[in-house]
């Protein structure tokens, strides 16, 4: 079981392998965190998809994994960003392909599908995933086998899916954008993860970790955050949220100085761009 203190989730080390290396330690102190976080513990064991609905930077790949770590699933954690996909070999990356489907081919492919068979599959951006993939794989859930291109055959799989995304879902199916048929199997396990403005107790909790984090890895010490940093970080709106936060606390560590990290300096630049 991971560790709490007062607003840092510490992960053991025996759970830490699916992890980045750089999310050992969570920061998790916002009511609102922490009761995201009882929501995917309750979801975790279970089989159903979940939808991580958050905007860009909120931490879904990071509880993506957690949630595949609380699992008890032995399988792999698998992540991929829909819109990486090929356009034209798409079905054959996700579902893999059997020898000689192509022409010049010999060998197979296990696909994304494959190699987290037992585990858990990320598809981050699910809305960026083709028409007729959305279809396949609301097939795939239904069923629970896949069909490798070149084969005749479905093949069975055992993969807990879980979607990332940006956009809300429901406007899509409903603007005609995301299919009906897969929404149906994935928005039962919806869950929405709000964006930092809107849990502000986490904000200096994350700032101090991420200030911590980088430092260790620059090998020097942790600079204080002033009264006046704390102020700037709160007036800030943090837009790219957790994610911008990291890299604006990054920046400040590289390009501190004997002023300290004058973050208010910082923020101030980056919300004129
Ligand atoms: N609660 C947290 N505690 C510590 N670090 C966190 C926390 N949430 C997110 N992070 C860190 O913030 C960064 C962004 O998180 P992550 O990549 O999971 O977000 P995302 O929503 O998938 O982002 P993107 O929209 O860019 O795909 C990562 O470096 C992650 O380790
Ligand atoms: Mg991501």
């Amino acid at each position: 079981m991971p560790t709490t203190s007062s607003d840092l989730l510490i992960v053991p080390a025996e759970q830490q392998s699916n992890l980045t290396i750089r999310a050992k330690a969570l920061a998790f102190a916002d009511p609102r965190s922490r009761h995201l976080l009882t929501q995917l513990d309750e979801l975790a064991p279970q089989v159903q998809p979940v939808v991580l609905a958050g905007e860009w930077g909120t931490g879904r790949e990071l509880l993506a994994r957690r949630l595949h770590e609380r699992s008890g699933r032995t399988g792999l954690f698998s992540s991929l960003n829909c819109a990486s996909l090929s356009r034209r070999h798409g079905a054959a990356e996700l579902f893999g392909y059997v020898p000689r489907a192509y022409a010049g081919t010999s060998g197979s492919r296990v696909g994304w599908f494959g190699t987290a068979n037992g585990g858990s599959l990320y598809l981050d951006e699910i809305a960026d995933l083709p028409r007729e993939l959305q279809q396949e794989l609301a097939r795939v859930l239904q069923e629970g086998s896949i069909l490798r291109l070149g084969s005749s055959q479905r093949t069975e799989v055992d993969v807990r899916l879980i979607a990332g995304s940006s956009v809300e879902l429901a406007q899509a199916v409903e603007a005609g954008h995301f299919e009906v048929r897969l929404w149906e199997f994935i928005g039962p396990g919806l869950v929405s993860i709000p964006p930092l403005r809107e849990r502000p107790a986490d904000l200096l909790p994350l700032a101090r970790h991420f200030l911590a984090q980088h430092a260790e890895r620059l090998g020097c010490a942790p600079p204080a955050l002033t009264s006046d940093d704390e102020a700037a970080l709160i007036d800030y709106p943090w837009p790219g949220n957790i994610r911008e936060l990291e890299q604006v606390l990054h920046t400040a560590l590289l390009t501190t100085s004997t002023a300290g990290l004058q973050l208010g300096k910082l923020l101030t630049r980056l919300h004129r761009r």
